[in-house]
C-alpha cells in the first residue's frame, strides 16, 4: 500500500506520542498528530488536522489511565469516519480491563465485556501486545472485528540475553507461564512458575516452590503486568530469602500504580519494561512488532 494511504494517529501532549511516532517511521506512514484540548468543564475537545479521506487510520493510544482513555479514542474513532477515513483501527499497546474478566463478587461488572463491545462499535480492527488473557482463552471471545494479539517476548528474551549474566526465570503465577516459559525456551536457561493467591488487590501470597541454588544466578521475575508490585514484591521477598544475589523484574506494561517501581527498586530488584507504557524503565521497543502488523494487515 502506498505510504501515504495510511495515516498513523498519536495525541498530542502524551506519552503514548512518542510511540506512534516511531511505528509510523517504521510502517512508513504519515503521522497525523490529533489536538487535544480540554473545555473548562473538562470535557475533551479533540480535532485532526489531517485528511483522512479513504486513509487506513490507526489511532495509537495505550489505555493505562483506561478511563480518560477510552473516552479520547471513542471520540477519535467517530471523528475519524465522519472524516471519510476508509478504515479505523485501535492499536492499543496496553489494552485496559483485561483483568475484569468475571463477576468476581456478587454484582461487579465485568468490565473487559463492556470495553470490548465499545472498541467492536467504534473500530474496525484492534492490534495489541501481550493482553491478559486468563479466563478468555483467546481476544476473539470477545472483540469481534479480527483482533491482533502481539507479543513482545521475543523483545524481552533478546534485552535479557544481553544485559543479565546467567538469568533464572520465574513466572509468579499461572497466566505468566506463557512468557515465562517462552522466554526461557529461547535463552535456553532454567525457568519456574510460581503458585499465587490474590486475597485483594494489595494482598498477593506466593511461595517460591522448592529450595533452589541461585547463588550463582540472575533470578528474572516475567510478568505481562506490573500494576501495584505486590506480585513481584511477594517472589523478590523470597529470592531474597533463598539468598538470591542479582534479582530483576521485567514486564510487558509497567503501569506501576502507587509508585510501586519505586517500592519494587527498594526491595532491591532491578525493574524493566516495554514501552507499550512509557515511563523510566521502559527500555525494550515494541514499535517494530507493531508496524510490521500494520505492514502486514494494510
Ligand atoms: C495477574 O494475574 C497479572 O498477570 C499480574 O501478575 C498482576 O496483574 C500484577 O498486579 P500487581 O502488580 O498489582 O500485583
Amino acid at each position: 500500500m502506498p505510504k501515504k494511504e495510511r495515516v498513523i494517529v498519536g495525541f498530542s501532549g502524551s506519552d503514548d506520542l512518542a510511540l506512534a511516532s516511531a511505528i509510523s517511521k517504521k510502517a512508513g506512514g504519515i503521522l497525523a498528530i490529533i489536538e487535544v484540548n480540554h473545555f473548562p468543564d473538562k470535557e475533551t475537545n479533540l480535532r485532526f488536522k489531517t485528511d483522512l479521506k479513504g486513509k487506513n487510520v490507526f489511532i495509537v493510544r495505550s489505555l493505562d489511565d483506561p478511563d480518560r482513555k477510552i473516552v479520547e479514542v471513542l471520540l477519535a474513532a467517530q471523528a475519524a469516519k465522519e472524516l471519510g477515513a476508509k478504515n479505523v483501527v485501535l492499536v492499543a499497546p496496553y489494552l485496559c480491563y483485561m483483568r475484569q474478566d468475571k463477576r468476581f463478587k456478587p454484582g461487579q461488572a465485568i468490565s473487559s465485556r463492556t470495553i470490548a463491545k465499545l472498541v467492536n462499535l467504534f473500530f474496525d480492527g484492534m492490534i495489541t501486545v501481550d493482553p491478559h488473557l486468563h479466563r478468555y482463552k483467546s481476544l476473539d471471545e470477545i472483540f469481534k472485528k479480527s483482533p491482533k494479539r502481539l507479543t513482545a517476548i521475543n523483545q524481552i528474551a533478546e534485552f535479557i540475553k544481553k544485559e543479565i549474566r546467567n538469568p533464572f526465570i520465574f513466572g509468579p503465577d499461572f497466566e505468566s507461564y506463557q512468557w515465562a516459559r517462552a522466554a526461557a525456551k529461547i535463552i535456553k536457561c532454567d525457568v519456574d512458575v510460581l503458585k499465587k493467591h490474590r486475597y485483594s488487590s494489595d494482598i498477593v501470597r506466593i511461595k517460591v516452590k522448592e529450595k533452589l541454588d541461585l547463588s550463582n544466578k540472575s533470578a528474572v521475575i516475567i510478568d505481562d503486568v506490573i500494576s501495584t508490585g505486590h506480585t513481584v514484591i511477594e517472589v523478590v521477598k523470597d529470592l531474597k530469602a533463598l539468598g538470591a544475589k542479582r534479582i530483576y523484574c521485567i514486564c510487558t506494561h509497567g503501569i506501576f500504580a502507587e509508585d510501586s517501581l519505586k517500592k519494587i527498586e527498594q526491595f532491591g530488584a532491578k525493574v524493566f519494561s516495554t514501552n507499550t507504557i512509557k515511563n523510566r524503565v521502559s527500555r525494550i521497543d515494541v514499535s517494530g512488532i507493531i508496524a510490521e502488523e500494520i505492514l502486514k494487515s494494510t
